[in-house]
């Protein structure tokens, strides 16, 4: 898995440091009000156990499992919720927590999904933005780390599901990106020429 990673982009101890950091700061933001932190998984799992446990005031947590639409790369305009809210958010606060702000589109589309249930009001936090690829006008509240235009992986960030236990942010090789480009298009030789 390793051997995988092109270069560590964030340390296990610069994530715990800045994890511990936004903590403190969501927790003097709801010191004394209500504050429900929405995890999205599976991408903010790791991210999320550690953000709540550094957030020493009272809360609620629930879990939520979304997909976008379109392209498989790129998120694209809407997303659909694959799992209902157990907790009531209506006139409460709620922090959505995601694993990365890209293009933006997830964030964007799912604080309007959940305006529906009329909140009193949605903040975003995210472990890692790219603020180079942002699509939408809008920016996350609470934001750990900025990072480059490339492929990242670890601290609950996949590729094709792997790599999300790695402690630390590592930017991938682009050599496993290309190895599944070409076996995609043997397949597609093999298919198209061998099969009938
Ligand atoms: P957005 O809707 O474009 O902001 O995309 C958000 C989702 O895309 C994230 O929750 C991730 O699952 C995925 N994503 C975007 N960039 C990366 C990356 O560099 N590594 C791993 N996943 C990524
Ligand atoms: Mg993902």
């Amino acid at each position: 898995m390793e051997k995988d990673i092109k270069e560590i982009l964030i340390t296990e101890e610069e994530i715990k440091e800045k994890v511990k950091k936004i903590g403190s700061e969501i927790a003097s933001s709801y010191k004394g009000k209500d504050l429900n932190m929405i995890g999205i998984t599976t991408g903010s799992i790791v991210f999320f156990a550690d953000l709540i446990r550094d957030i020493p005031i009272p809360l609620r947590v629930d879990t939520m499992s979304v997909s976008s639409y379109g392209g498989s790369t790129e998120s694209s305009g809407s997303v659909k919720l694959l799992s209902e809210l157990k907790l009531k958010i209506e006139n409460k606060n709620v922090i959505i927590v995601d694993d990365i702000f890209d293009t933006g589109n997830t964030l964007n589309n799912l604080i309007k999904e959940l305006s529906k249930f009329n909140p009193k009001d949605i903040k975003t936090c995210v472990l890692l933005e790219k603020q180079e690829r942002h699509l939408v006008d809008m920016r996350p509240d609470f934001v750990c780390f900025d990072v480059p235009n490339e492929f990242v992986v670890g601290y609950g960030l996949d590729y094709n599901e792997k790599y999300r236990n790695l402690p630390y942010i590592g930017i991938l090789k682009e050599e496993v990106f290309r190895k599944k480009v070409w076996f995609k298009i043997k397949l597609n030789i093999v298919n198209k020429y061998f099969t009938k």
